[in-house]
């Protein structure tokens, strides 16, 4: 029985050094296991005498439940261990304030479009669309600008095949309007508009506000108060002037570029004029019945000017400290 002292102390021992559970199970297979050492004094009770045999067997059962006391006690705080580390290694500070999701915002860009269309909108216009890659056609034949017009070269189109373009302009959308629309007509589209073009005031990419109204009896000089009150509004001045300074546009006639006044001088802002016979012969209005003016505006050259950007290009560079200043 010197013996089974030992084999309990040995035991314990050696649990107490083992820092694995896998480790654990295979040492525990040295005691308790089918050739264990206590399973081998077990089977050998046999061979004692029926007097020796119950105190024997009562010794060994003792030690048993002491090696499997001690593998349990030796399990569980593994277990912790490993669950300690595994808190520890992923610790969450559930004190730290949260990210918090931001609202967002609306660009500027879209804040001034949605400004326009809707003073245009209290001016009694409705609102068109029309796609941004467009046919060569409603690009510019259709406008009156014949294949190799200069024109088109002016325009530095990007093309996505020879017979589609990005389009340079939303003046497209007044000749598929007027295709599916008979006079009187009075609508806006505002939109993006595509050109080889970048420096500080252009971007390859920008927006346009096309305006058209037709009627029978439509002049110049509604042009001249359509605009000029949109202007007066827009930027909240009603001290603002309009001026036409002659120009030429295929598809208007007469055509002018307008300019308004600012700070003491006079900035461009678009072009315009009255639409041209020809445009109007192409989707079967009888021009001599019916008259209309057109023209087309920067949207970022207003939004520029009504918040005091700059340079163009801060509105297209997605830096959240530019745009928050919007929202
Ligand atoms: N589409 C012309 C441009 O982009 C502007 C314009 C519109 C001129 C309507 C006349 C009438 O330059």
């Amino acid at each position: 029985m010197q013996e089974l002292q030992q084999i309990l102390d040995q035991a314990l021992q050696q649990f107490a050094v083992i820092g694995d559970e896998a480790e654990l199970e295979q040492v525990k297979a040295k005691y308790l296991g089918k050739e264990g050492s206590l399973t081998v004094l077990l089977k050998g009770l046999g061979k004692l005498s029926a007097e020796e045999r119950p105190a024997a067997g009562a010794r060994i059962n003792q030690v048993k439940q002491g090696i499997e006391a001690a593998l349990q006690q030796r399990r569980d705080l593994l277990q912790q261990n490993k669950l300690a580390q595994k808190l520890a290694a992923e610790a969450l500070d559930v004190t730290l304030p949260g990210r918090g999701l931001g609202t967002g915002g609306l660009h500027p860009v879209t804040r001034t479009l949605e400004r326009i269309e809707q003073l245009f909108h209290s001016l009694g216009f409705a609102t068109a669309s029309g796609p941004e890659i467009e046919r060569d056609f409603y690009n510019f034949t259709a406008l009156n600008i014949p294949e190799n017009h200069p024109a088109r070269a002016m325009h530095d189109t990007f093309y996505i095949d020879p017979q589609h373009v990005l389009r340079t302009h939303t003046s497209p959308v007044q000749v598929r309007y007027m295709e599916a629309n008979q006079p009187p007509l009075k609508i806006i589209s505002s939109g993006r508009v595509y050109r080889v073009d970048s420096d500080a005031t252009h971007s390859p990419m920008f927006h346009q506000v096309e305006g058209l109204w037709v009627d029978e009896e439509i002049s110049f000089a509604n042009l001249k108060g359509v605009v000029q009150d949109f202007l007066q509004r827009f930027f909240e001045r009603e001290d603002l002037t309009v001026r036409f300074r002659p120009s030429f546009f295929p598809f208007t006639e007469p055509s002018a570029e307008m300019d308004m006044s600012w700070n003491g001088g006079w900035l461009e802002i678009g072009g315009c004029g009255m639409v041209h016979p020809n445009v109007l012969k192409h989707v079967n209005i009888d021009s001599e019945k019916y008259l209309g003016f057109a023209f087309g505006l920067g949207v970022e050259r207003l939004a520029m000017l009504r918040y005091g950007v700059n340079d163009l290009r801060l509105f297209y560079e997605s830096d959240l400290r530019f745009l928050k200043q919007f929202n």
